[in-house]
């Protein structure tokens, strides 16, 4: 197991509705208030990382949303030490606003913005403001020209680059981004051509929920493939953390995210979802399998199972990190009260239980 300290992201809340389509009580906001003092919440309760999500339509309960790049920057100028990973889709975006504009956010805000490269999933939004809906794989091949472009732009002078979607010529980006070679870059995905492109160009890939087993599978897949390119590529999973001082306590919530699911949003989430997911040749796309219950967490955050004890909860996160996941990333019901809960009760036994381990492994 690795000696890296398993790092924490959570799901910025910048879309109305939080993180479960259920009608269940959420003491969450989308609002800029709620989310800076969140952010500094979770710096102080040890966090890493904050993820914006990108969305340009309503549906699903997910009413109102903040555009990820400008709420990133507002979540930066708040915090000190925090980075956040804000969400780009190609397509709307190009690598050369995209470069630009986080190569300033990135001196502005001390080195501290990072990207999550997201490829589409969901054709109704396409649709609606006039994007072109590309096949699954040729969305990815895309999404691999993005990082492609990004990247040379942000490493090198005279930057020239002839692909099928994006071309530059003899490009000299200043200023350069501060974080050296470049922001770091994620991806989301399970099917079969987002490993492929996580192992050719991506710094990390995020994963859907999914158990120890079904990630370790992934994982394998992805270091052997990154591995053949010569590239290295760290892991993100997935999980809705209840974590409440008895289990009774933390099951009896979830349970009740499940009984108040609103089924037709589930249902026509789950509609565009799956044909997402099945929507890749292999037939492993993110939700391909996902039950209902699955989809009422919109990455299929439960099936992780941090949800019980913060004991419980400590040992099965240090068990992710057996199977080669670096980085959890969490979505709250109550963020700002779980957030601290997290970082108080959770956190400290993570560190315990990677102390152990290490002391272990060095006897
Ligand atoms: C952690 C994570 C965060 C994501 N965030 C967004 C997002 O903010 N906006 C979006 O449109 N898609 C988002 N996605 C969707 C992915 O970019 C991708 O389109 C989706 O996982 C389907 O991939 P697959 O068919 O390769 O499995 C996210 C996925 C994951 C796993």
């Amino acid at each position: 197991m690795s000696h890296v300290p398993v790092k924490f992201a959570y799901w910025v809340p910048n879309v109305s509705g939080g993180l479960v389509v259920s009608t269940i009580e959420q003491r969450t906001h989308w609002g800029i208030d709620y989310n800076r003092k969140l952010a500094q919440l979770a710096e102080q309760a040890g966090f890493d990382y904050a993820l914006t999500q990108i969305r340009f339509t309503a549906g699903y309960g997910a009413e109102y949303q903040h555009e990820s790049v400008a709420f990133s920057h507002a979540l930066l100028a708040a915090t000190e030490r925090l980075k956040v990973i804000a969400a780009i889709l190609p397509g709307p975006w190009n690598p050369a606003l995209a470069a630009k504009q986080l190569a300033t956010i990135d001196q502005l805000t001390n080195g501290r913005v990072a990207i999550n490269l997201v490829s589409g999933w969901f054709k109704g939004e396409f649709h609606g403001i006039g994007e072109p809906w590309l096949d699954h794989d040729e969305r990815y091949r895309r999404s691999e020209e993005f990082i492609r472009a990004l990247k040379g732009i942000w490493t090198q002078d005279s930057f020239s680059f002839a692909g099928d979607f994006y071309r530059f010529r003899n490009y000299t980006l200043k200023p350069k981004p501060l974080q050296q070679p470049h922001p770091e870059i994620f991806q989301g995905g399970s099917s079969r051509a987002a490993r492929d492109m996580a192992a050719r160009v991506s710094d990390w890939y995020f994963t859907n929920g999914n158990t120890p087993e079904g990630i370790r599978a992934q994982v394998e897949d992805l270091r052997a493939k990154a591995a053949a390119n010569g590239h290295s590529i760290k892991v993100g999973v997935n999980a809705f953390v209840i974590a409440r001082d008895t289990e009774a306590e933390a099951r009896a919530v979830l349970d009740e995210i499940i009984a108040k699911a609103n089924p037709e949003a589930v249902q026509a989430f789950g509609h565009e979802a799956r044909n997402a997911g099945a929507a890749s040749p292999e037939g492993e796309g993110n939700w391909a399998k996902s039950s209902f219950e699955d989809l009422v967490q919109y990455n299929d955050g439960f099936k992780t199972n941090l949800i019980g004890t913060p004991e419980q909860i400590a040992e099965r996160i240090v068990a992710l990190k057996a199977v080669g996941v670096d980085l959890v990333l969490a979505g709250f019901l109550h963020f700002q009260e779980e957030v601290e809960y997290f970082g108080r009760r959770v956190l400290p036994l993570v560190r315990e239980l990677e102390a152990r381990a290490a002391a272990q492994a060095a006897a």
